[in-house]
């Protein structure tokens, strides 16, 4: 079928045509919201999943939500490719500055307005100058040059301003796990400090699976600062219909074998949906895809990710890591035992912690239990073994 409406959008946090199986955090956030406008106070929201089920996209629209609100929203990544923890703060600032511009506009109270005078200082401590949002900088308020003092004036002054119009101050942080240590503990603190003083202002986050732990090591009581939500493969219903609805929408169908096919071949993975949905349509001659267009579909489809998705992240790791990796491999999707993989190559356990360490750190792999770890890219046991077996 014509490649210019394929309703597919395999990619890192592009919108899918239609966004399934997510209503349980689309209303938490949206409780949320409400919640605020009636000045009660509620918990953040952390999404914690593995690569590719669309938590990039659910953190997207909490913001065009919050946006709809009126809210003052800023935008974070927890790592910044090339500048490290400096060029996160620098980001931050930026995000702060911009959204402190957005709101400064006709009709704006003259509390918000001397509030933003602090996003000012807040920047100008982390070096980031020269943005103009049309107030001056707040002398003595977030300027001392200490993060946790800083961001909590800050955000202070902002969410009681904010709080006076019924609205609220929301920091989306994506791939939460790899903020550094005082940036995230400082963010904690001032959430922390948030819900005990009743100011509207949330943090809502995503990341992989180890986040909720991330968080917990940071700060104990980070337990109970979150509402936490697992996002996983879609539940059948609602990937039959990530399948079907977006081809639906241009009147192709699908052969039921033909979507049973692509529907198991993606395991109900939202990025491996797109991508064999994709190849479906681009496969497809006739609008309706049948079971040798599904066929098709799925060796193509997965040559497309044996190609992207996967080797993104292979090529990220060094030959040694590449070693564990492909020892990793042979238990499949569900994990390994440390002590099991050092028994397999004859190693003392402790010769591979560096080695398990940094893939952690790469975003790789991820401890769910004491003594094991899995794959945070679901399939990556499949491709090693199809395309890296030794
Ligand atoms: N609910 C959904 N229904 C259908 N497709 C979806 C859904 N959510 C996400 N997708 C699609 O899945 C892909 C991955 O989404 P996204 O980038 O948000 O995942 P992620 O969890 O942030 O992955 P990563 O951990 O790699 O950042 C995108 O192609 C997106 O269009
Ligand atoms: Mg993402």
């Amino acid at each position: 079928m014509e490649s210019d409406l394929n309703p597919y959008s395999p990619g890192s946090g592009r919108r899918p045509f239609e966004l399934v199986g997510r209503r349980t955090e689309i209303d938490a956030f949206d409780l949320l919201i409400a919640k605020s406008k009636q000045r009660r106070s509620d918990r953040g929201i952390v999404l914690h999943g593995l690569r590719g089920v669309g938590k990039t996209v659910l953190l997207n629209e909490f913001r065009r939500q919050a946006e709809r609100a009126d809210f003052m929203t800023v935008s974070l990544e927890g790592r910044d490719a090339e500048g490290g923890p400096a060029a996160v703060r620098a980001k931050l600032a930026r995000g702060l500055l911009q959204a402190g511009r957005k709101a400064n506009r006709r009709g704006i109270t003259s509390t918000l307005r001397e509030a933003l005078g602090s996003i000012v200082s807040f920047s100008a401590k982390l070096g980031v100058t020269g943005i103009d949002i049309g107030v001056d900088l707040a002398r003595g308020r977030a300027d001392s040059g200490s993060i946790e003092v800083d961001l909590e004036e800050m955000v202070e002054d902002l969410s009681v301003a904010m709080a006076e119009q019924r609205l609220a101050l929301i920091f989306i942080i994506d791939e939460m796990q790899d903020l550094d240590e005082a940036l995230l503990t400082a963010l904690l603190g001032t959430q922390h400090m948030a819900g005990q003083r009743e100011w509207p202002f949330y943090i809502v986050g995503a990341g992989l699976p180890n986040l909720p732990s991330v968080l917990a090591e940071a700060r104990s009581y980070a337990e109970r600062l979150f509402t936490y939500r697992h996002i996983d493969a879609l539940p059948h219903e609602a990937a039959v219909s990530a399948l079907v609805a977006p081809a639906a929408r241009y009147g192709a169908t699908y052969e039921a074998e033909a979507r049973d096919l692509l529907l198991e071949a993606s395991g109900g993975y939202p990025y491996f949906i797109q991508e064999y949905g994709h190849a479906a349509w681009e496969t497809a001659p006739e609008k309706t895809i049948t079971t040798q267009d599904a066929d098709i579909a799925v060796t193509i489809g997965r040559a497309q990710l044996d190609q992207g998705f996967f080797p993104s992240r292979w090529k990220r790791a060094t030959k040694g890591e590449q070693e564990f990796l492909r020892l990793m491999a042979l238990d499949g999707d569900k994990g390994s035992s440390t002590a099991q993989l050092a028994e397999r190559v004859g190693r003392k356990q402790s010769s591979m912690t560096m080695t398990r360490a940094s893939l952690i750190t790469k975003g790789i792999i991820y401890a769910p239990a004491h003594g094991r770890v899995a794959f945070t890219v679901p399939g990556m046991a499949d491709y090693i073994q199809r395309q890296h077996r030794i």
